[in-house]
């Protein structure tokens, strides 16, 4: 066997992400469950997928979603038993599909027995936290703002201290220049190899050291924890004393506002830190800077400058990227950059063309392979996540109509990716059984009405499906190395609605190209196609590409071309 075909070569690879909340309810109580992920193994098999990567499902009282864990080594009951994991692994294993499970070490929940034991009192787990004075009466040590809004400080009368949390106040950063904290993580890490996992996802990895507690006079804080001081020594000493003793793990690690120079350590080759990286650059191309809470129209040309210039530096930095569009933080990328409505099926496919034939592992999010859109919500009742639920109030306390500030939360809001699966046309769309469900219990979250139209059966019995597509595409990266090892190349950087590559290696070509917009257009100066065989297209071939006249590009077409 070619070395580079090995079953875990992550180049070739391709993840599914998992979020067992949302993803499929096997019990009927409105809440999906780890017997429920198990159930679609075969789904994902047939997709092509050959890991899965499963959101957090430990101990948790949900604040957060589970990116507030109170216990690491067990399972909140809601999403089952430590029984059904293992099985789960055990069951995907012999698909031939990895499991990489969800780490969230940044934070821990002001459940966990770590952080009750700080507050009361003693000093061992007090230093496992950032306890610290305020300023004077009522102010907090720093001016840092938390992500899901507020101080990310929160005061404790027992001790007239504040502690320090970067997101919700009941998720607590961790201390990481504490000895003790890194060994309970290595601890953590081991327990979970052990069982069989075959790749872990480090939430937020890259604000794990603290550089300096000092007001922030040009920003919200974030410069002194982005991948602060002694990040890439802490990722290091975790690669060596765990998941890198075995080689056979994949790992990517979460980066928020990273730059491209630290992610050339976190995820190069010989760096020893991680196997690849998510960054969100190219996803904050509808924001008006950092502040994702206005509404602005995708920056074409951003979107492209930022992709282009990730693939390019990062390969001529022997790095890896995770490509993607979606993920449980996201809308819904049909609804964000394509059309949900007339070009609904064209548009997701041109999407995911984009990502799929890039250098880097794409993945895939749930619904995302069946053209999920955004959620149909009509009220703030509606949303459940805390981020949308504080940021509906701060937009508010800025002056804002509460109409004005629901459709901000309407589009930007992660709940947009965390409606239920769809599965069928039924009434809860198959995440939960209409006649199992017995007594009033209901989905956690609302089902997006137009599961009637959209959801996996209907595309499974559609061979033109945004399923189909994803499946094809899939198995075009198996099957091309160029598309896993080759070299990018940008082309039409300059054109206002084409986007297009080229990769090429040992001899072989592909060229991609996508029109981004409703809008037929052409693309003047496109290369000569001349012995190249299309080999994947979301319209029927054309043959529209005389190198005189350059290529026409029907509403959102995109082609992708072999030689
Ligand atoms: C990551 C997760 C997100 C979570 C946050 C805090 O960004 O993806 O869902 O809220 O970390 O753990």
């Amino acid at each position: 066997m070619n070395s580079t075909n090995e079953p875990n070569d992550f180049r070739k690879s391709v993840v599914y992400q998992i979020y067992p909340k949302s993803f499929r309810d096997s019990d009927g109580d409105g809440f999906g469950d780890l017997k429920g992920v198990t159930e679609k193994l075969d789904y994902i098999k047939a997709l092509g997928a050959d890991y899965i990567w499963l959101t957090p499902f430990f101990v948790s009282p949900q604040h957060d979603n589970g990116y507030d864990v109170a216990d690491y080594y067990n399972v909140d009951p809601r999403y089952g038993t430590m029984q059904d994991v293992e099985h789960l692994i055990a069951e995907a294993d012999a698909r031939g599909i990895g499991l990489m499970f969800d780490m969230v070490f940044n934070h821990v929940s002001t459940d966990h027995e770590w952080f009750r034991k700080a507050m009361a009192g003693d000093p061992y787990y007090k230093d496992f936290f950032f306890f610290r004075k305020g300023k004077g009466e009522g102010i907090p040590p720093t001016n840092w703002e938390s992500k899901f809004g507020g101080s990310a400080w929160q005061y404790v009368p027992e001790f007239d201290e504040y502690y320090l949390h970067l997101y919700d106040p009941t998720q607590v950063d961790l201390n990481w220049d504490n000895e003790n904290v890194r060994k309970e993580i290595r601890k953590i890490v081991r327990f979970w190899m052990d069982k069989g996992v075959k790749g872990f996802r480090f939430d937020v990895i890259n604000v794990i050291s603290k550089a300096a507690f000092e007001d922030d006079h040009e920003g919200d804080g974030r410069r002194f924890y982005t991948d602060g001081p002694k990040v890439h020594e802490y990722l290091r000493e975790l690669n060596e004393t765990t998941f890198g003793t075995d080689a056979r793990i994949v790992t990517v690690g979460e980066m928020s506002s990273t730059s491209m120079e630290q992610c050339y350590r976190y995820a190069g080759r010989t760096t020893g830190e991680l196997s690849m990286v998510f960054s969100f650059h190219h996803l904050k191309v509808d924001f008006a800077g950092n502040d994702k809470w206005v509404i602005v129209p995708p920056d074409f040309a951003k979107l492209k400058h930022v992709i282009f210039d990730w693939q390019t530096n990062m390969a001529a930095h022997d790095a890896w990227n995770a490509v993607f569009w979606c993920n449980h933080d996201q809308p819904r990328v049909v609804s964000r950059f394509g059309d949900d409505g007339r070009y609904w099926k064209q548009s997701a496919k041109m999407l995911a063309t984009i990502v799929h034939c890039l250098r880097g592992t794409p993945y895939v999010y749930q619904g995302e392979e069946i053209g999920m859109t955004n959620t149909d919500f009509t009220g703030i009742d509606q949303f459940r996540d805390v981020e949308s639920l504080n940021y509906y109030r701060i937009l508010q306390d800025k002056g804002l109509s509460a109409q004005d500030a629901l459709r901000i939360v309407q589009i930007h809001s992660r709940d947009n990716a965390r409606t239920p699966m769809q599965w069928d046309g039924t009434r809860y769309a198959g995440f939960m059984d209409e006649a199992g469900c017995g007594g009033d219990a209901q989905p956690w979250i609302g089902v997006n009405a137009n599961h009637t139209k959209v959801n996996v059966d209907a595309e499974l019995a559609d061979p033109d499906s945004i399923l189909h597509y994803y499946r094809d595409l899939i198995a075009l990266r198996k099957r091309l190395d160029v598309i896993a090892y080759g070299d990018v190349e940008p082309l039409a950087v300059e054109h206002p609605s084409v986007f297009a590559y080229r990769r090429t290696y040992e001899g072989h070509e592909l060229v991609v190209a996508a029109n981004f917009y409703g809008r037929q257009c052409t693309w003047q100066d496109c290369p000569d196609l001349t012995g190249f065989s299309r080999v994947l297209g979301n319209y029927p071939e054309s043959g529209e590409h005389d190198v005189r006249k350059g290529m026409e590009l029907r509403p959102y077409e995109a082609g992708v071309w072999y030689r």
